[in-house]
């Protein structure tokens, strides 16, 4: 059996509505990443990022998957092998299209953690400077979301499913955030076969051995019936 594992971003929800990073009019276009998304600009202005984080909560919940999050679906229960699915987006489109355990690297929109103790909880709609940590009880609540200087998640786990990789696919991504964009040579040199699926050439494009270009709506289902057409 053939083991997939599929690398995701931005790109794969940005025809259900929410707005990628780094293209024409991209979030870190309108709001510096430095005030937003990292440590620093939390200690400095944690109104702000909670006001940032917020929007973009209530945007994520209302937020429908495309044809591209149930393509992938699909294709975990139809494969005859498994298919892994880690995503450095931090809405929850891919479940919502019916994908499981899907490793977010990058954290959620959905969860809050403590900036003191450490504890995790589901995060209410909205969060401001006085919401407390159910844990410590103290005002300490941040968005459960993996900032700019900080370790993604479950990185043990996801160079042991690249390891075993027999095909590796990133979708989405412009390549330019590490470790993300490494998995591409990490897979390749753990003897997967490595195929892109972008709107645009990511920075990393050609370390794959496979490209297909185009809206993500069209090109993934495409190339999950490809591949359901080949398993035999
Ligand atoms: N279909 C497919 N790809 C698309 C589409 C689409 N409809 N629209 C845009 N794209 C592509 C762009 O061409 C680009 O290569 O998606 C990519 C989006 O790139 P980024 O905005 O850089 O998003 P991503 O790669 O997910 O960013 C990685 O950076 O800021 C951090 O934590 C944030 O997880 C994020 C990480």
């Amino acid at each position: 059996m053939r083991k997939i594992v599929i690398l995701t971003g931005a790109g794969i929800s940005a025809e259900s509505g929410l707005g990628t990073f780094r293209d024409a009019d991209g979030i870190w276009t309108k709001y510096p990443l430095e005030d937003v998304a990292t440590p620093e600009g939390f200690a400095r202005d944690p109104e702000l990022v909670h006001t940032f984080y917020n929007a973009r909560r209530v945007q994520a919940a209302a937020a429908r998957p495309n044809a591209a999050h149930t393509a992938l679906a699909r294709l975990q229960r139809d494969w005859p092998g498994e298919v892994v699915i880690v995503t450095q987006n931090v809405d929850a489109l891919h479940e919502a299209g019916g994908a499981s355990d899907v490793i977010h690297m990058h954290g959620t929109l959905a969860g809050a953690l403590c900036a003191i103790c450490g504890h995790r909880w589901l995060a209410p709609e909205t969060m401001d400077t006085t919401t407390p940590c159910p844990a410590c009880a103290r005002p300490a609540a941040r968005p459960g979301v993996v900032w700019f200087g900080e370790m993604p998640y479950f990185m043990d786990a996801i160079y042991d499913h690249l390891a075993s990789a027999d095909l590796f696919a990133a979708i989405g991504t412009s390549g330019q955030v590490y470790p993300a964009a490494g998995f591409v040579q990490e897979a390749t040199a753990c003897g997967a076969r490595t195929v892109e699926l972008n709107l645009d050439p990511s920075a990393v494009v050609s370390n794959f051995d496979e490209t297909r270009f185009g809206p993500a709506s069209r090109i993934v289902p495409q190339w999950v019936c490809d591949l359901l057409d080949q398993r035999g």
